[in-house]
């Protein structure tokens, strides 16, 4: 099921007219309208309708991973799901910014990127959300500091899974009264923040609710972008800020999608000895992205 609101898209295992009729009650400037792709022979010009002249493209998709899984466990049947996405936006929106909500972000992003550039189209243009990772560790710095929640502005790096997700708590003065003892459970905090929904829901899926929450802003910033208001918000892109092909950090926004991508700026011993650990763990999950893209051309 596909739904179209203005330019973005939704997917979710209810009938797509009831999802439709639930948001459309939302008192915004919008129009909402589901697509149910349940008859095989109308899909081709479902899609149509539904993408053509998007701008943004939300994908929120995919198989959750149950309690004991980890996110790189959903590789090839979230994948095979985001290509079918991925290749429809290729032919019906190829200016669009496509933004993945789909797990593990650290691989199937890079394999999108790579599909997407076979089809001669700009990498640039697809992007993996890690703003519920940034949601996260506002809400969790504020809980210790007692700090404006507003004012708590942690960049945070690298991917989206496990030890890939690094909090910058020293580029966030709001987080600067933390003891650096306790900066380590923190980190490990916003790193398993995933993991226990995963395990409170007990088999029933994944952040849904928070996702949608951080999967918003990420969409609010990429339209102000869009719309020529300066915005910056993390995103899991294909950058050079670093030597991994992929990584997470400040992107800001423009008229053509992702303008600038931010330097990761000073880390402290911490964090640098962090980001040499995660390295060589995004590497692989990036690689794995890549061959899935390399197999499946
Ligand atoms: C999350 O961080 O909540 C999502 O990536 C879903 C998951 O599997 O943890």
């Amino acid at each position: 099921m596909w739904l179209n609101s203005v330019s973005t898209i939704l997917l979710a295992m209810v009938p797509a007219e009831g999802v439709a009729a639930d948001l459309s009650h939302l008192n915004k400037k919008s129009k909402v309208t589901g697509y149910a792709f349940d008859k095989k022979d109308r899909a081709i010009e479902k899609a149509a309708a539904c993408l053509t002249g998007c701008h943004l493209v939300l994908v929120p998709a995919g198989v959750p991973r149950k309690p004991g899984q980890d996110r790189k466990d959903l590789l090839n049947i979230n994948c095979g799901i985001a290509k079918n996405i991925v290749e429809a936006c290729a032919k019906y929106c190829p200016e669009a910014v496509v933004a993945l909500i789909v797990n593990p972000v650290n691989s199937v992003v890079p394999a999108m990127c790579e599909l997407w550039k076979k089809k001669g189209l700009k990498p640039g243009k697809i992007l993996g959300v890690t703003s519920l990772d940034v949601v996260r560790v506002g809400k969790f710095v504020h809980e210790l500091t007692g700090e404006t929640i507003e004012d708590i502005d942690v960049p945070v790096i690298g991917g989206h899974a496990g030890t890939t997700i690094l909090p910058l708590f020293s580029q966030c003065p709001s987080a600067s009264a933390i003891s650096v003892l306790k900066i380590p459970d923190l980190d490990k905090k916003v790193q398993d923040a995933g993991t226990v929904v995963v395990a409170a829901k007990n088999g029933k899926g994944s952040a849904t609710l928070s996702m949608a929450y951080a999967g918003a802003r990420l969409g609010r910033a990429v339209l102000a972008g869009l719309n020529g208001e300066a915005s910056v918000e993390c995103a899991y892109v294909a950058s050079t800020v670093t030597e991994l092909p992929y990584f997470a950090s400040k992107v800001a926004f423009g008229k053509d999608g992702v303008e600038t991508i931010h330097p990761i700026g000073d880390l402290n011993e911490y964090e640098k000895g962090r980001l040499a650990a995660l390295t060589p763990v995004l590497l692989d999950e990036i690689n794995a992205g890549l061959e899935y893209a390399k197999e499946n051309a």
